[in-house]
């Protein structure tokens, strides 16, 4: 593996969830692999799992991680070629991220969208710069349109539980569903979730949210689709909630109905369903303290497998070098 930024750098993700639950098994199997190795973690945006998890998984593999918080402390970079750099930036990625590639070994990169022009959101031009000029191995963080470690993380997760349930040989039946909130909020882990679910190609995979909030068909296809979220929920082994903003008309909020939040109630029309969710999560407006705080949540698993999915990622990196 050179560079993780999308399902698409992975050859087999069977074998790097297997990986991954491995070292959940053995955390310190792969400790001389990154021995005199430093990765770059670079914050853009606020994080708690990324952040934490990534470091841990890089002191596992017995690697330094440094955490450097470029978006509120380091100069203010710009990404645009050929910029005339007469406003707020201070230093092209051009000039940054050589540099960064002298000091590391891996880059690992946490950016976010502006939600205003999606054609510059979806060019991904911040990751690809990184990449461009790097020189070394990158990783995202969660990027303009994706968050790659936090879906490996959930198929982790859902593997984990496939294991410990009755649910299989069928397929189980994942439902992805928008949920309320009150600022408008990136596609990233949306997109991402679809993309590898539809790549793993294990699931019943359904998709509901309310009319206007589709998501980019280049990670949704192969889903079912419907704005009828308790027709979705009938029979889902698992239900993943995420708000997302609108795709079509940019980053903005249309609906905010309270009724899309899921409860004890809705649940009841699943398969007694494992509730996911990415966190951080706004309390009785996304998910309501019923669900999160019950029996059929998982989020605190899956936030802890967080860690296993970076150190997979990492373990394959370093063997690649
Ligand atoms: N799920 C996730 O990426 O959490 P953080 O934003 O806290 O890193």
């Amino acid at each position: 593996m050179k560079n993780f930024v999308s399902v698409h750098d992975v050859t087999d993700i069977d074998s790097l969830v297997g990986k991954a639950l491995s070292y959940k098994a053995n955390p310190y199997a792969g400790q001389h692999l990154g021995v005199n190795k430093r990765i770059g973690c670079l914050f853009l945006n606020p994080s708690m799992r990324t952040r934490l998890s990534t470091q841990i998984a890089a002191q596992n593999l017995g690697m330094e991680a440094i955490v450097f918080n470029v978006g509120s402390e380091g100069w203010a970079l710009e990404f645009e070629e050929e910029a005339i750099m007469s406003g707020t930036t201070v230093e092209h990625v051009k000039d940054a991220a050589p540099v960064f590639g002298k000091y590391f070994d891996i880059l690992a990169i946490r950016t976010f969208p502006s939600l205003k022009n999606r054609e510059d959101d979806y060019s991904e031009l911040y990751i690809k710069q990184f990449i461009k000029y790097a020189g070394i191995p990158v990783v995202s963080l969660e990027s303009a349109t994706l968050h790659p470690l936090q879906s490996l993380t959930d198929v982790i997760t859902i593997t984990e539980e496939l294991k410990k349930s009755k649910i299989q040989p069928r397929k189980p039946k994942i439902v992805l569903t928008w949920a309320p909130h009150v600022k408008p909020l990136p596609q990233c882990v949306a997109n991402s979730f679809s993309q590898w679910i539809n790549a793993w190609g294990q699931a019943d995979f359904v998709i509901t949210h309310p009319e206007d909030y589709e998501l980019s068909e280049s990670f949704t296809n192969g889903a079912t689709i419907t704005h009828h979220q308790d027709e979705a929920l009938k029979g889902a082994d698992f239900v993943y909630v995420k708000n997302w903003s609108t795709f079509n008309d940019y980053g903005k909020i249309y609906e905010s109905d309270p009724g899309w939040m899921l409860t004890n109630k809705k649940l009841e029309l699943t398969n007694h369903a494992k509730v996911m969710h990415c966190l951080p999560v706004r309390r009785n407006v996304e998910l309501s303290d019923e669900i999160l705080d019950g029996p059929n949540s998982i989020i605190t698993q899956e936030a802890g497998n967080r860690v296993w999915a970076a150190q997979a990622v990492l373990s394959e990196i370093l063997q690649s070098k």
